[in-house]
């Protein structure tokens, strides 16, 4: 948020500035106070409209076939042609050579698009962001209120309306320095102004694009790459050519990440205020090509169980299972490589957990977002001058809070032991942990530095092996495996496993292979027949299947029907009974 400030002596600073565009066909208005004036510009016809519709009437001319002839001239009624010259409304945007413009979309409309470009030679796709275009003049002008404006602003989160005091900070400047700009010119240099101040100045764009999950800047000079929802790996036209520019904005980006970065400490993880994953490194120790930073989009949403069906990461018959376990505390781990979906999917299992036990979690970093209220959520700090707090330190910690259930965000370290202490004390535990696959997460836990005990392990109940898979080119989390640990074989003193639930890659669809020795626990522990506990497993398959089909996905509508079913399934089984059978009427009545 912006707060305006009396500049010292405007007067002194008008000359030298003024002198300086001068020449630059910007009108240097005489007198004391000359207003800048914001007259709204008349309509003019733009030229890119005319030149599309130009190419547009010489098509038809040379078409002699009437119908075609007919179809364009609809289309050109419909609007077609406004709508492919808005894009360029305050752009000019030439497609580089050798590359065919394969789509366009906004992401701010009306300044900021995106034009997707595709060199058939090279093989090479360009995610191309074109933003409004400055004249040179228009350029001088911006920088000149670069330079003058961060004296006038200081930034107070607690103001609410920054984009007004930034335009009239701007106008004001301007009115001091007696430039003259049409409204047109001002909103340009006020949106550059926004994203450089107030956005993430050259990836601001990039990170409101919905459909980009990670973005990564490898040095200087080098463009960013993205992953993006449709077209995958993509280079981008953004380009930190300058090492001090680079530098600067890695600078920023951590510190509005609220951590600090240096060339003593030259490696950052931390939070963007978006809620996004942010690595960062810094000088060209670490990385010699330059700073780097790499940025993992999340959904602003956190994810639900329901998400995991409409992704297909699980099947609703695979998360009755879960939940059934999570209800009767079992211990559950998530395991898979990076970006596989382990703390999302670790989210949505945590909605299971009983409703109002005391729940403590831990993380490096804060990514996990429940819906319970009897929750403490705390984070590691890594030392800066003061003694470091780690993930041992909170679960040391956390173990004198009584709570019923711990949540670790990701298990590193020599914390893992006395995790596993935990479980054995009663405790319910979830976490997750980088392995690929279940002897990987055995291997990790049992060897340097963690030494977990064989027989320790055994304490753990369900594992679930998360992968990030390809299906016909798209990026899909799947859960490959859900197994039970069983115990330890006397014999070969080996880690003896349940395989409940497995993924075949081919069909990309879920199979239960074998029988739950869980569930069977949970029978016994409740007392209920075998016909009970099928139906209590089918009951919530249809209540997730339920959500699932009317896209019921937010945390607080999902959480709250968990909930009612935990203190009246029947309650929640004959209202999506009803609602079942009223959808059933309606069909048969179409
Ligand atoms: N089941 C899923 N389906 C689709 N996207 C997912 C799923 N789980 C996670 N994601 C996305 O993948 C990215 C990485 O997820 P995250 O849970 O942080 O992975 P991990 O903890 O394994 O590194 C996030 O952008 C998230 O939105
Ligand atoms: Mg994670």
């Amino acid at each position: 948020m912006v707060v305006m400030r009396k500049a010292v002596k405007p007067a002194a600073r008008i000359k030298g500035t003024a002198a300086r565009i001068k020449g630059v066909e910007i009108k240097r208005l005489e007198g004391k106070k000359a207003r800048v004036r914001r007259e709204k510009v008349e309509k003019v016809k733009k030229p890119a409209i005319k030149k599309v519709v130009g190419e547009r009437k010489a098509a038809i001319e040379l078409l002699d076939v009437d119908t075609e002839l007919a179809e364009l001239e609809q289309k050109m009624a419909g609007g077609e042609i406004e709508a492919i010259a808005k894009f360029e409304e305050h752009a000019t945007f030439t497609c580089p050579e050798g590359y065919q413009e394969q789509a366009r979309y906004w992401i701010t409309e009306p300044y900021v698009w995106v034009a997707i470009l595709f060199n058939q030679e090279k093989n090479e796709r360009i995610y191309y962001l074109v933003e409004p275009s400055l004249s040179p003049s228009e350029k001088k002008v911006l920088e000149l209120l670069h330079e003058h404006m961060l004296d006038r602003l200081i930034y107070d989160e607690r103001l609410k309306d920054r984009d007004i005091t930034l335009m009239d900070t701007a106008v004001e400047l301007l009115d001091e320095y007696g430039i003259s700009i049409d409204e047109e010119t001002l909103k340009k240099l006020v949106y550059y102004l926004k994203r450089n101040y107030i956005g993430d100045c050259k990836i601001d764009a990039l990170l409101k694009d919905p459909r980009i999950e990670d973005i990564s800047c490898d040095g200087v000079g080098i463009p960013i790459f993205l992953y993006h929802q449709d077209y995958q790996n993509i280079r981008t036209n953004v380009v930190y050519s300058d090492a001090i520019e680079l530098n600067l904005f890695v600078g920023r980006l951590v510190e509005k990440a609220g951590k600090q970065i240096s060339l003593g400490k030259p490696t950052v993880e931390a939070t963007l205020p978006q809620g996004y994953r942010l690595q960062a490194t810094i000088g060209t120790e670490v990385t010699t090509k330059g700073s780097t930073f790499t940025i993992r989009r999340f959904r602003d949403e956190p994810f639900t169980p329901v998400d995991l069906i409409k992704y297909k990461t699980f099947s609703p018959e695979m998360l009755a299972y879960l939940w059934l376990a999570a209800e009767n505390k079992r211990n559950i781990m998530i395991v898979g490589g990076t970006a596989s979906g382990k703390t999302s999917t670790l989210n949505a299992i945590s909605l299971f957990m009983p409703p109002d036990a005391k729940i403590i979690s831990m993380e490096d970093t804060r990514e996990l977002s429940l819906y319970q209220e009897n929750w403490v959520a705390s984070v590691t700090r890594p030392a800066h001058g003061e003694k470091a707090i780690t993930m041992y330190d909170l679960l040391t910690q956390a173990l004198r809070q009584r709570p019923e259930i711990i949540i670790v965000g990701e298990v590193r370290g020599h914390e893992a032991l006395t995790l596993f202490q935990a479980m054995a004390t009663g405790h319910t535990v979830y976490s997750t942990m980088h392995a690929g696959s279940i002897q990987e997460m055995v291997y990790r836990l049992e060897g340097e530095p963690i030494n977990t005990p064989h027989h320790m392990l055994t304490a753990l109940d369900i594992v679930c092996v998360q992968l990030l898979a390809y299906v016909n080119d798209a990026r899909v989390r799947r859960n490959q495996s859900t197994l039970e640990i069983r115990g330890v074989d006397q014999e070969t003193s080996g880690l003896v496993t349940n395989r409940l639930f497995e993924r075949d890659p081919i069909t990309d669809r879920f199979e239960m292979v074998g029988n739950s020795l869980v569930m069977n626990e949970i029978m016994r522990e409740r007392g209920w027949s075998a016909l009970k506990i099928k139906e209590e497993l089918e009951n919530r398959r249809r209540v997730l299947e339920y959500l699932a089909k009317k896209n019921i996905n937010n945390i607080e509508e999902v959480s709250n029907i968990i909930r009612q079913f935990y203190f009246e399934p029947e309650k929640v089984m004959k209202q999506i009974g009803l609602k079942e059978s009223e959808s059933r009427a309606e069909e048969a009545r179409k």
